[in-house]
């Protein structure tokens, strides 16, 4: 994929000069959003920090479904190679930064006022950028080897070797090579995992905050995550010895929707107290966590305020959050984002799946949701009731016909919109790809699911959320047969986000654990 304005292919593999001049256009970017950030913060932290309320809450969302999030980062895919260029096209079309924007629309978005909003970014790392930090991350490093490795950490090493090692393969009657970053390794270490790995499942804890998984809803996937690895027979062993894993099978829905609660003082303690207690116990019981600091436990935890139901007493844990920000603390080729599927239906997971093929998806692009945040709104003042190719809708009604519709327009559109709610983490990603629509997300620091593997960028678009503006053009300017082959890729890419009553190969429960053992493994 040629590097052009509006799309750009695969930014990780860019040569040294390339890089060189990644690092020029972010100096110059950070340059300017400083000059456009600095007159403005005041107003809006005045404005917008009246009340202190506590951290924001994605649980409303599941009337609605979805979001699309294609991520398109102007400041990396900007074609100019020096800061004057980058300034002319910041003429071209005003790069007013989110919060200039936000500033500018408070006196008639009065339910901004009102609601609690989580503040817009002030460091944004672009998906490119991700991707060299994942790598970077994950890079061998032999200096750190303890002087007395267990049998699993041998086993582990070993397993390190044969995927840095993995015999190459340029196809596989599964798996389609160009959505990978890399097929072979990929699928070499998805081979070990089936060969290899052991999981120990901790017993400790009570229902209904352990042990009891929630199926439905928009934080169904930690609950289709603990309900099937507690009934697995493959990895799953009785004793923690030969254990390479350590799952902490906790619930962060029903913890957050418990009476731990106080809806007064909106204090997270008593989560925080239950957890911590949690993991003292299996400290105090069992060898494991101390003998690593945790770096061989994980858990899965879906709603939004997980990293803080878990914080900092979990952090050297391999943590799974849909909530995978990683301005926040998410720690990239350490933690895993787990994808936020919504389940409407336990017993029909697959309903209504698929979509339209190219030629019959006459809408541009497709957005629907209830009005959470600061970003939505900004989406909807430049876009709703604007312009025919872009529907882009607020909070649609509840009633079955409205959902039918809502289904309609994703099998119909050509990209659908995932713009962040009150965090980073939306349904719409996966939604987009279960209707066969090309996702565009539209969330700032947001690590997509199974980033660790995939090549995000090959069929889905990333937009800055600064870009909000020039949506259309930037989706205008992907050149048909580019839509075509992201199109395609969306269908062969379905299978990893697919929840199976029972699991199979490579579907999102397997992904989710191959996720969490590649960490395991490049961490070792
Ligand atoms: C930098 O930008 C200027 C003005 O657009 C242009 O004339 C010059 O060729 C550019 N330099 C490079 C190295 O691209
Ligand atoms: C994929 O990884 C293998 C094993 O490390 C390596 O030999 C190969 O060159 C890589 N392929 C690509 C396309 O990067
Ligand atoms: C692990 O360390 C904690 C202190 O961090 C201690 O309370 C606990 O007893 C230790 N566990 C074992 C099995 O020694
Ligand atoms: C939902 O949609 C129907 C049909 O368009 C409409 O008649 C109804 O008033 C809507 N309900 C709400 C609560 O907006």
């Amino acid at each position: 994929m040629e590097f052009s304005l509006p799309y750009h292919g695969k930014p990780w593999r860019v040569e040294t000069r390339k890089l060189l001049f990644f690092i020029g256009i972010i100096t110059c970017a950070a340059f300017s959003v400083q000059i456009f950030l600095t007159p403005y913060e005041n107003v809006f932290r005045a404005l917008f920090l009246v009340n202190n309320a506590p951290a924001g809450d994605s649980s409303l969302d599941i009337s609605m479904m979805g979001i699309f999030t294609p991520f398109y980062d102007s400041s990396m895919a900007t074609p100019s190679k020096n800061c004057t260029e980058t300034i002319d096209l910041a003429k071209k079309t005003p790069q007013k930064s989110i919060k200039t924007m936000l500033s500018e629309m408070i006196p008639s978005s009065n339910h901004m006022k009102r609601t609690w909003m989580k503040m817009p970014p002030n460091r944004i790392t672009s998906i490119s950028a991700m991707s060299r930090l994942l790598l970077k991350n994950l890079a061998p490093s032999h200096s750190m080897r303890p002087k007395r490795l267990s049998e699993q950490d041998r086993e582990i090493l070993a397993v390190k070797s044969q995927i840095e090692n993995a015999p190459v393969i340029q196809n596989d009657k599964d798996l389609y090579a160009p959505i990978y970053r890399n097929l072979s390794t990929f699928r070499r270490s998805y081979e070990l995992m089936e060969e290899t790995l052991k999981v120990y499942i901790y017993k400790e804890g009570e229902k209904p905050f352990f042990h009891d998984p929630i199926l439905e809803g928009v934080y169904a996937s930690e609950g289709w995550f603990m309900k099937q690895m507690e009934e697995n027979k493959k990895f799953v062993v009785q004793d923690p010895a030969k254990a390479h894993l350590f799952y902490l099978p906790f619930s962060s829905e029903s913890i957050r929707y418990s009476s731990l609660y106080d809806r007064k003082t909106r204090s997270k303690a008593n989560f925080i107290k239950l957890l911590s207690d949690y993991l003292d116990t299996i400290k105090a019981k069992y060898p494991f966590w101390n003998r690593t600091g945790g770096t061989d436990h994980f858990f899965t935890a879906c709603h939004d305020w997980a990293p803080i139901m878990t914080r900092p007493f979990m952090n050297g844990c391999i943590r799974a959050f849909c909530n995978s920000d990683v301005n926040d603390d998410f720690v990239l080729g350490k933690d895993v984002p787990l994808a936020e599927t919504l389940v409407l239906s336990k017993s029909d997971l697959l309903k209504d799946i698929g979509g339209k093929p190219p030629s019959e998806r006459q809408t541009l692009a497709f957005f629907a949701g209830n009005i959470h945040g600061y970003l939505r709104p900004i989406l909807l003042k430049f876009w709703e009731n604007k312009d025919p190719d872009m529907q882009i809708y607020g909070k649609m009604n509840s009633t079955v016909t409205a959902k039918m519709n809502y289904i309609q327009r994703m099998k119909t559109s050509k990209y659908c919109i995932s713009a962040k709610g009150y965090e980073v983490a939306s349904p719409r990603v996966v939604e987009a790809i279960f209707f066969e629509c090309v996702p565009v997300i539209i969330s700032d620091n947001y690590v997509p699911p199974f980033f660790e593997v995939l090549d995000w960028e090959s069929f889905a678009v990333f937009v800055a959320e600064k870009d909000i503006p020039n949506l259309k053009e930037i989706l205008l300017s992907i050149p048909e047969e580019k839509y075509i082959e992201m199109h395609q890729r969306v269908k062969k890419v379905q299978q990893h986000f697919l929840w199976h009553n029972e699991p199979v190969k490579y579907d999102i429960f397997h992904m989710t654990l191959h996720s969490i053992w590649y960490n395991r493994v490049f961490q070792a």
